[in-house]
């Protein structure tokens, strides 16, 4: 793999004619969509799909996404479009959802990492739509992150980790919604949520009637054997420092973090990413104990939330913060994808005492 790209970093406007030529010459782009950002290449082309692997030192077990701009390209990389499919496009695309379906012939293997099933997404940022529509090709993309960091959602993240791996970032900002699409299994009889995001169990439910959700999704459990989802299977990001979550529900919840404040140690950095209403019971001497405070948003409005937590940790290593204290959410709307990636990126660390931080 060539790995000393100058890598540039241009807005949709200035990089699109560059972007869409070096995907027809088989090469790796990172660009915006509404979820993170994606390091997208040509879905019909293999030896580009291939880089992507390469790149992001992915596991080739785990197949990637592939992001279309229409309908009908939809239908052309599956097999049969059901009718489930077809009402969830029309309720929800474009948006964060990706739809698993029986593949077509024309998807290569290592796109589908040799499964029988493609997951496919029309995104909603038209950045990311333009690109698509402009090379004339799907684009399989899987989070533009280095595998093990959180996904990026911003271009800056795309470049501390891909700079010098990819010619080209498009730059678009922040994402909207900040956490990876809801990943829908609808090969099956009935749909099943192979990973929660963006689209909420509550709209699929509202739009399909009865939809299951994957096991070890709710409880962050890592799953092993053989999950539907080859992803889920794979250790996501992880902060170099200890976490500890806070349940929201918790009416101590501003006593707990006094006291693990209380327990810092010369040398120790602690960060707290919690809600604005928590920050409003902490006294000033509490928060002067905390190195980096991130407020994440309001609990009236969970999506602010979702959409700074990938940033918040990314910060936290930056920081060099040895025990996160994060605030959980209720697992309903966008509450479930968030608890995922908060729960996944806690691992076993979630349990631990004060005293021995
Ligand atoms: O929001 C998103 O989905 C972003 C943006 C760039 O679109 N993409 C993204 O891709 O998160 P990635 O590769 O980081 O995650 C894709 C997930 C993985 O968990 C993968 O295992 C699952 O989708 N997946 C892909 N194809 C599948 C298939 N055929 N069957 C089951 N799961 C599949
Ligand atoms: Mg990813």
């Amino acid at each position: 793999m060539e790995t000393d790209f100058q890598t540039k970093m241009m807005t949709i406007e200035d990089g699109l004619d560059e972007a869409v030529k070096l995907l027809r010459q088989g090469e790796v782009v990172a660009f915006p969509t509404e979820t993170v950002y994606g390091l997208g290449a040509n879905a019909l082309d293999s030896k580009a799909c291939q880089k992507i692997f390469t790149i992001k030192g992915r596991p080739a077990d785990n197949p990637l996404i592939v992001h279309i701009a229409s309908v009908a390209d939809a239908q052309k990389i599956v097999l049969e479009w059901t009718d489930a499919a077809k009402a969830c496009a029309e309720a929800f695309w474009p948006g964060p959802l990706t739809l698993v379906l029986p593949k077509s012939e024309i998807v290569p293997d290592i796109v589908s990492a040799g499964l029988n099933t493609v997951a496919v997404r029309m995104p909603a940022h038209p950045a990311a739509l333009e690109l698509i529509r402009t090379a004339g090709v799907p684009l399989a993309a899987p989070s533009a992150n280095i595998s093990g960091k959180p996904s990026p959602t911003e271009g800056k993240h795309v470049w501390q980790d891909l700079k010098g791996r990819i010619p080209l970032v498009i730059d678009a900002g922040k994402c909207s919604v900040g956490l990876e699409s809801t990943v829908l299994d609808l090969s099956g009889k009935i749909p099943v949520i192979l990973r929660p995001g963006g689209v909420t169990r509550e709209q699929l439910r509202a739009v399909l009637g009865k939809v299951e959700i994957e096991l070890g999704v709710e409880d962050g459990r890592e799953v092993l054997g053989q999950p539907r989802s080859p992803g889920m299977k794979y250790r996501h990001y992880a902060p170099d420092g200890e976490m500890i979550l806070l349940k929201s529900q918790d009416q101590k919840k501003a006593e707990k973090i006094a006291e693990w404040v209380s327990h810092k140690k010369s040398g120790d950095k602690i960060a707290l990413l919690c809600m604005e209403e928590t920050v409003a019971m902490l006294s000033v001497q509490e928060l002067d104990q905390i190195d980096f405070l991130f407020v994440l948003g309001s609990v009236q409005r969970p999506q602010e939330a979702a959409s700074h937590l990938f940033g918040a940790l990314r910060k936290c290593d930056e920081e060099k913060i040895n025990c996160i204290l994060a605030e959980e959410l209720p697992e309903e709307g966008i509450g479930l994808a968030f608890m995922n990636r908060l729960k996944k990126a806690a691992g076993k660390n979630k349990f631990t005492d004060p005293e021995k931080v």
